[in-house]
């Protein structure tokens, strides 16, 4: 009979406690591991699709090329397809990128080194990022989890928004996926990882008009499953933020039987719910009809 989900987790539970210090993922590791993660994922391509109806909902400055800033922007992947759709609209786009991670700002820099747009790394944390620029597009993938806190950053992003800008924020919401990394983060930092709804929670005060939609992504895990293989062990490790090759046997085990507990079988694979919430927020730009209007002013 198949142990309930709630006895697996209070094992894995156990087998925390009994381990002393728990190392973070290595700046390689976590490079290495996250775009084996995401290649099993369906969910760019959702996220693709969703921003083009952003972009569609825009208005970008025809005066000056429009300034576009990925706050950790990891190794740019997912920003060369984002900066597709945008340039799809825009006559001219601008980059910059925000990471504290340098295997990932070396490869960020690589990858754009040809692409035909103005691109600028900043090495470091988004907190000690001082631009001294607007920017019209400021987005935010998947990162925010890893900020001590997040609501002064997002109200400093909200800052660096020129009128008409809009934020845009990728995040998990806190369901079955994310318990695995939950835990071990809890480990690590002692603080729980910030998903959708504190997301939404700190953009609140800020003003702004946000809208959400939850996008219904998938993951392929099968490979977690097939002894010795390299590619299972890296998606294996992303999904709980750890070297799992480092942990008992046993415990390893409870990780896989944890993660075969929210899997559904599609044919011969094994896929993982991995949704996504999609954030946008606007600031709203002047209404330069009514200030230009005849007289206006001068009754007062
Ligand atoms: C899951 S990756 C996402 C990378 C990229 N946005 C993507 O979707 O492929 C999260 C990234 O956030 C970065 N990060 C973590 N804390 C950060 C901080 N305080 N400021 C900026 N970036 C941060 C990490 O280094 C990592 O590259």
């Amino acid at each position: 009979m198949a142990i309930p989900a709630q006895d697996i987790r209070r094992q894995i539970d156990r087998h925390l406690d009994e381990i002393g210090e728990l190392e973070e993922l290595s700046d390689a590791r976590y490079h290495v591991t996250h775009e084996r993660f995401e290649r099993a994922s369906n969910q760019r391509s959702l996220i693709i699709d969703w921003l083009r109806h952003v972009a569609d909902a825009t208005t970008f400055p025809t005066h000056r090329p429009t300034r576009m800033l990925s706050v950790g922007c990891g190794g740019g992947v997912m920003d060369q397809r984002i900066t597709n759709v945008f340039a799809g609209y825009v006559d001219a786009l601008t980059l910059a990128g925000v990471d504290p991670n340098p295997e990932h700002t070396r490869t960020f820099e690589s990858l754009f080194a040809d692409k035909g747009f103005a691109v600028n790394v900043f090495n470091g944390l988004f907190e000690d990022y001082r631009p001294g620029i607007t920017f019209d597009v400021v987005h935010f993938v998947h990162c925010l989890y890893y900020f001590e806190h997040i609501g002064p950053e997002l109200r400093s992003a909200a800052e660096m928004l020129a009128p008409g800008g809009i934020m845009i924020v990728l995040q998990a919401p806190n369901e079955d996926l994310n318990h695995l990394a939950d835990r071990v983060w809890k480990k690590q930092f002692d603080q729980s990882a910030w998903y959708s709804d504190d997301v939404l929670a700190a953009l609140e005060p800020l003003g702004l008009d946000t809208r959400m939609q939850r996008l219904a992504a998938h993951v392929d895990v099968t490979e977690c499953f097939e002894a010795g293989n390299p590619a299972g062990v890296e998606i294996l490790d992303f999904i709980v933020q750890a070297e799992t090759q480092k942990f008992s046997p046993a415990f390893q085990a409870r990780l896989r039987e944890s993660l075969r507990a929210i899997c559904h079988v599609h044919g011969n694979r094994l896929l993982a719910e991995h949704p996504v919430d999609a954030i946008v927020s606007r600031k709203s730009a002047p209404d330069l009809r009514s200030s230009t209007l005849p007289g206006r002013g001068g009754a007062r």
